[in-house]
This record gives structure tokens, sequence and C-alpha cells, in this order.
């Protein structure tokens, strides 16, 4: 079976078709990005616009001469004028072509990026860590979800973000970080980096808590000369230092088959990293799985794949947009 994933809940507009969830036979992503740098972050008005913009040459870009089974849209969490955008137009292709409309909550989906050309077993334990949310999820099956724990105020992608703007780096801020942090690591390799808390972490849950780290870099360049690569390494050594201990926590306690990272911020190396130096210290006996990085970002590919594996089709007049989703709502 053949998807057309739609997904334009934030400031990408994307399109893939994906065959059986795991094959992606296009993806095709044009992002507003570059439009944001000037304004340090997201203009929701500004993103809602260019969405229409994009929607419909990137949808037909990714169709070319494909026929699809089934429609899939990112129905939300999101930005509401953002959502608006795929949802109608995905609506309106489901009533012209009648074909089946999948709706989609975008944070799930973010995990299947790691059913491309890939299977992952069950039980899993997924971290999820995009620019607005962080949770750790336990997946029994698929559409078996259980939340286990996230973060109790800002995500892991917000505190990139934020460090990287009083930093006065370009937005987004993970990748400006991280590269950053990685040149720095390059010329001081034996340096400990633990200029930054790491709250929560001996708490006896797999809660996280990101809120602090703003302020504590603040107070550590405020009215210091300071370098900037060096505050970078420890930012991005706190945040995947608390990312890596909850999950490890959570991976000897429930022993899952496999370990699944998403969302934008899996796209970090050093997380990637430090998560396969951790399992293999710890001794664990879990695959760990982690998609390529450009599927770690927002993309069309993980709406289909979701779809295809969760395949609940709903008439297009009972589609609507949800802002305010959870990972299990
Ligand atoms: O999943 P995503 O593309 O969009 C949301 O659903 O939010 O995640 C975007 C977030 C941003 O906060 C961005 O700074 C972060 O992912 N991000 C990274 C990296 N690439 C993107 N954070 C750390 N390191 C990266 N390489
Ligand atoms: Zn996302």
């Amino acid at each position: 079976m053949r998807i057309l994933g739609i997904e334009t809940s934030c400031d990408e507009t994307a399109a893939a078709v994906v065959e059986d969830g795991s094959k992606i036979i296009s993806n095709v992503i044009a992002s507003s990005s570059e439009m944001h740098i000037k304004t340090g972050g997201i203009i929701p008005e500004s993103a809602a616009r260019q969405q229409i913009k994009f929607v419909i040459p990137v949808i037909s870009k990714a169709l070319e001469n494909e026929k699809v089974d089934a429609i899939a849209v990112t129905v939300g969490p999101g930005l509401i004028g953002s959502l608006l955008v795929g949802v109608e137009t995905a609506k309106t292709l489901s009533m012209l072509w009648e074909k089946p409309i999948i709706p989609v909550n975008h944070l799930v989906a973010h995990i299947y990026a790691n059913w491309v050309n890939d299977t992952p077993e069950f039980p899993a334990l997924a971290l999820v860590v995009s620019g607005g949310h962080t949770d750790l999820v336990l997946m029994k099956g698929h559409g078996k979800i259980t939340w286990i724990g996230g973060t109790r105020d800002d995500a892991a992608g917000e505190a990139f973000d934020k460090c990287a703007r009083l930093l006065g780096l370009p937005y987004p801020g993970g990748p400006s970080v991280s590269k950053e942090a990685g040149l720095f690591r390059k010329n001081n390799p034996k340096q400990n980096l633990n200029l930054f808390p790491r709250p929560m972490i001996d708490e006896d849950n797999f809660d996280l808590s990101f809120s602090g780290l703003k302020t504590a870099v603040r107070r550590g360049v405020e009215g210091k000369k300071v370098d900037t690569s060096e505050i970078c390494a420890n930012v991005e050594e706190a945040i995947v230092d608390c990312l890596v201990d909850k999950s490890i926590k959570a991976i000897k306690k429930l022993k899952p088959k496999s370990f699944l990272l998403a969302g934008g911020v899996a796209a970090n190396l050093r997380l990637r990293e430090k998560f396969k130096d951790e399992l293999s210290a710890n001794n664990l006996q879990v695959e760990f799985h982690v998609p390529e990085a450009k599927l770690c970002t927002d993309n069309a590919v993980s709406i289909a794949s979701y779809a295809h594996f969760n395949h609940k089709p709903v008439s297009w007049e009972k589609v609507t947009a949800n802002p305010e989703l959870t990972i299990t709502s």
C-alpha cells in the first residue's frame, strides 16, 4: 500500500509517498526556517503564510505520476495556522480522489521514522525529543503507547534554541550549538563539561527539567568574556546527560527489546554517540534504533509510515486540526 504523507505542523512543508510504511518512494521538504533566522525564531503568522505558498508545489513534486491508496496528515500538535493548511488540503484531496484519510499525531509519527527500512521489535521504549516536546514512552505494539516520563517544563530542543539565542547563535539553535560544541570537544578532548546543572538526575522518576538551563547559562555568561564554543559544549553535555541518564534508568527497569530515539534533537551527534556508549557500558541487551538525521527533524515520511502501521481511516468531514494533542491523546 502506498500512502501520501502531508506534514505542515510548524515551519516545514513536507510531502512524501511511502510504500508499506517502510520504503520511501518520494520525500520532499520545503522549509521556511531561513526566513525565521532573521527573526531569531518562528512567527506563527509568517510560518502559516509560507505553508500556503509551498503546500501544493511540495505535494505535486512528491506525487509526480504516483498513484496513492490513502492520505495521511498531521493534525497536531503544532501551530494552528500551519496545521490548518495541511489538514484542509488533505481533506480536499481525500474528497476529490475518494481515498481514505488517516489523521496523524505528529509526536507519535516522529517515532515511526524508525520503521523506515527497519523493523524494531516490541516492547519498545521511545524517547521523543523535539522543539516543543520531550517524552519517554513505552510501546507494547502499534497504537499501544504508555507515557513513562518527560519534561516538566521546557523541551530539550527548546533548551537548545533558547541557549543559542542567548549566545547570539542562529536559529534553529540545536544544530548551531552542536556545531560549536563539536569544535570545542575536538580541540579540548579531556576537558570536563560540568559547568551547568543536571536537574532531577538523582530523582527516582523518569522526569526531566530544562527550564533552569537558560538561567544558568545567562548567569555564566553575563558581564564576562566567555568562549562561546565552551559554553555550547557544556550546554550540549548537560542536555545529553539528562536525556541519556533517564532513558538508561527506564531501560533497566522496563527491559524493552528495543530503544527508539526520535524527533529533531535525535539528529544530535553527541546524543547518538553517548547513547551507544552508555548502552554498551551498562551491558544492556537492547536494540538501539535512530533514524538518519534528515528523518529525525520534521518530514512527511514518518507521517505516512505511522499511517501504514496505524491504519485507521476516518471520513474527511471528521478530520480536524488539534494544536494541543499530546503523545498519548
Ligand atoms: O522535531 P523537530 O524538527 O520539530 C518539532 O517537532 O519541534 O525538532 C526541532 C528541534 C529544534 O529545537 C532544533 O533546535 C532541534 O530540534 N534540533 C537539534 C539538532 N537538529 C535539530 N538539536 C540538537 N542537535 C541537533 N543536531
Ligand atoms: Zn517535529
